[in-house]
């Protein structure tokens, strides 16, 4: 059996141990603590993008790499924002969110690598889903270059106005699923790039999935340990 037939095997249901919630132990948070000025970002509730319809933006839906140099102001990064990790409802122990998750525990946090947001200079933000606000980690004009030499030197991204970074913290999840919390995560994941693919099209945008690229060298620029916190998946975004 290769690794990706045991991964499969060994989180099926019987092997799955007691989880650390039914051991009634302590619910972590349900986002990673960030300290830094936070910016308040426009309120996605009054932000009407054009008329598309969802057949429409379903049917348009492409992974796009080339992007025009046309900023996306920060209204339309606060709708990306809230098209794949918007808080509707924050309960003791999960999140109600514009994307499913098994068991509402969202065990996300979105990092932005951002070069071409009116009003925003470049360089490395985190996304506060539960407030809704943007906290700059540190301005880095080249920062479109190092993450396409990360993504084993897929050029075109330097020409994204932000590049959304997801990563994963099992233990959100692995506190209520044991093992099977690894599959949420691949699973939770596919639901929040399709929606930035979607909410990209109500905005004349579009993003391109990427996992290719180097994790050891991606966690480490990021400063997560690869365990407890890992990236997981990126999108490239920008208008068309
Ligand atoms: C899990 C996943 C990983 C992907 N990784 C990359 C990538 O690293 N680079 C890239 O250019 N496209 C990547 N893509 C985009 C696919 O190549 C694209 O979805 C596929 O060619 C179909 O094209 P479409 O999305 O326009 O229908 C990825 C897509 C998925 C779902």
């Amino acid at each position: 059996m290769n690794i990706g037939e045991e991964f499969f095997e060994k989180t099926k249901y019987p092997f799955v141990s007691e989880s650390d919630q039914d051991k009634e132990l302590p619910c972590p948070p349900l986002e990673t603590p960030q300290t830094g000025e936070a910016i308040d970002l426009p309120e996605p509730a009054g932000f009407t993008p054009g008329p598309v319809s969802v057949a429409e933006a379903i049917n348009n839906r492409r992974s796009r790499r080339k992007f025009s140099r046309q900023p996306l102001s920060l209204q339309e990064l606060s709708w990306l924002l809230w098209a794949t990790q918007g808080v509707q409802e924050q309960g003791k122990i999960r999140t109600v969110r514009t994307v499913p998750s098994a068991g509402g525990r969202h065990p996300f946090d979105t990092f932005l690598a951002i070069t071409n947001i009116t009003g925003l200079k470049p360089g490395l933000y985190r996304y506060l889903a539960l407030s809704h606000q943007l906290i700059l980690i540190r301005e880095d004009k080249d920062i479109n270059d190092l993450i396409a030499a990360i993504c084993h030197e897929q050029k075109w991204i330097a020409g994204a106005a932000v590049t959304f970074i997801w990563i994963a913290v099992p233990y959100r999840s692995a506190w209520r699923y044991s093992e099977r919390a690894w599959r949420y995560l691949l699973l939770d994941a596919g639901h929040v790039c399709q929606n930035l693919y979607l909410a990209c099209e109500a905005i004349d945008a579009g993003c391109c999935a990427i996992n290719a690229f180097d994790d050891d060298a991606l966690n480490q620029f990021l400063d997560l340990d690869g365990e407890t916190s890992l990236a997981i998946y990126l999108a490239p975004a920008g208008h068309k």
